[in-house]
């Protein structure tokens, strides 16, 4: 039995080979940051973190870690209603919910449970959840779960399309609740939700929204407090999930924010709550450091900002179409996989690590490389993955 398993993966492993998607990973040895070291290629300079902030390897962040390995150990040992929920987790959920402008939250051990959790926990076999159609991947999971525990229904609305999710709403105007659930910044095109536009279909609708703003958080706003702060509705959105393993330091774990019936609702009867442990204290205690150290230097976000519009327009007028956009997220379009693979590789060969994404997890026709910048890298960081871009680019005819 398990030989006719191994066998069969063994195979699909070597297809995965010869259509040029088998992922190889790629051993760091330091910390993550906009230069590393990574295992038989030395140092290299990168353009794929999700470290926006800088934040991961931010001193207090640390320290804050690194204390609370003392004072609380390395771990819970426990699931949050028994005996796994310690004082720095109430300290992280209200710092998240002040964060985001929520009346509290949640914390889960990464976005991806948080995403999870709340469809199948919130909703019933006489709700209704609409998606966008572009969002993350947990988002979609998350959904499938709710669909088979809860029997509720499922739609899904062309990207950013309020029309279409309007339409959807009205044929769903019988459901006990209609969910909406967007991206604050979608990760692929680096493109931002319509929220104002959102919230008003929503209301009217009596529809509740939520939004996973995993890539917003730390990244937009003036002060950071991510997509909702950008557009000027804080306080508005009724669930915003998001992540503390990009912004907020880098390390792991996420977060509801919500109500206080909502996320107390969450405590009582999501299921990644009830049945694993609790995020690490140490993790806890650095992200509680990071939302503080972001509350205190605004001035990083706008350099975040500046840093990528820098190397937007840069790309420009080497030649490259990079996808127009306010965020880090700098997605170059390059058509077919193979394209994007290559162009990852040889920049790679070129000391600049930038992942290639093709088809499915983006449309077929698509690929591109994705490149994201961090209020870490330095001009220096960002004109030497520029000399590397326009090498590769006239090596390759793209520009
Ligand atoms: C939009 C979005 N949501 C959720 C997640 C999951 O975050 P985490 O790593 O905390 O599970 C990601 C990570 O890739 C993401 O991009």
């Amino acid at each position: 039995m398990t030989n006719t398993l191994e066998r069969r993966l063994e195979a699909e492993l070597e297809q995965f080979i010869r259509d040029g998607v088998y992922k190889r990973l790629n051993f760091l040895d330091s910390p993550q940051g906009p230069r590393v070291k990574m295992e038989g290629r030395g140092e290299v300079i990168i353009l794929s973190s999700n470290n926006y902030l800088g934040l991961s390897a931010q001193p207090e962040v640390i320290d804050a870690g690194k204390a609370a390995l003392d004072r609380w150990g390395a771990g819970t040992a426990s699931v949050r209603f028994i005996c796994g929920t310690f004082t720095v987790h109430r300290a992280l959920e209200s710092a998240c919910a002040r964060l985001v402008g929520t009346p509290a939250s949640l914390s889960f051990v990464s976005a991806w449970n948080a995403n999870e959790a709340v469809p199948a926990t919130l909703l019933g076999e006489d709700d209704i959840v609409i998606s966008d159609q572009l969002n993350h991947a947990s988002i979609i999971d998350g959904i499938r779960l709710a669909k088979a525990i809860t029997r509720c229904q499922t739609a899904v609305y062309r990207h950013s399309d309020l029309a279409d999710l309007e339409s959807k709403l009205t044929a769903a105007r019988d459901r006990r609740v209609r969910l909406v659930i967007t991206d604050g910044v979608f990760s692929m095109e680096g493109s931002i939700a319509r929220l104002p536009d959102l919230l008003e279909v929503c209301r009217r609708h009596h529809a509740v929204l939520m939004v996973d703003d995993s890539h917003g958080t730390g990244v937009l706003g003036a002060t950071g407090r991510g997509t909702a702060e950008h557009c000027g509705v804080v306080g508005d959105v009724d669930i915003i999930t998001s992540t503390l393993g990009k912004a907020l330091g880098g390390a792991a774990g996420g977060f509801a924010g919500a109500s206080a019936a909502v996320c107390d609702y969450l405590t009582q009867r999501a299921r990644p709550q009830l049945f694993s442990n609790a995020l690490p204290p140490t993790v806890a205690a650095s992200s509680i450091a990071s939302i503080e150290y972001l509350e205190a230097h605004p001035e990083r976000v706008t350099h975040l900002r500046e840093q990528a519009s820098y190397f937007r327009e840069r790309l420009l007028e080497l030649g490259f179409k990079p996808l127009p956009g306010e965020t880090p997220i700098i997605p170059v379009i390059l058509g077919d996989t193979s394209a994007a693979i290559r162009m990852s590789d040889l920049l790679l060969s070129e000391g600049v690590f930038v992942t290639g994404f093709g088809y499915p997890v983006v449309p077929q026709g698509q690929a591109r490389v994705r490149c994201q910048i961090s209020a870490a890298h330095t001009r220096d960081d960002l004109d030497q993955a520029l000399a590397a871009f326009a090498k590769i680019g006239r090596q390759l005819g793209l520009i």
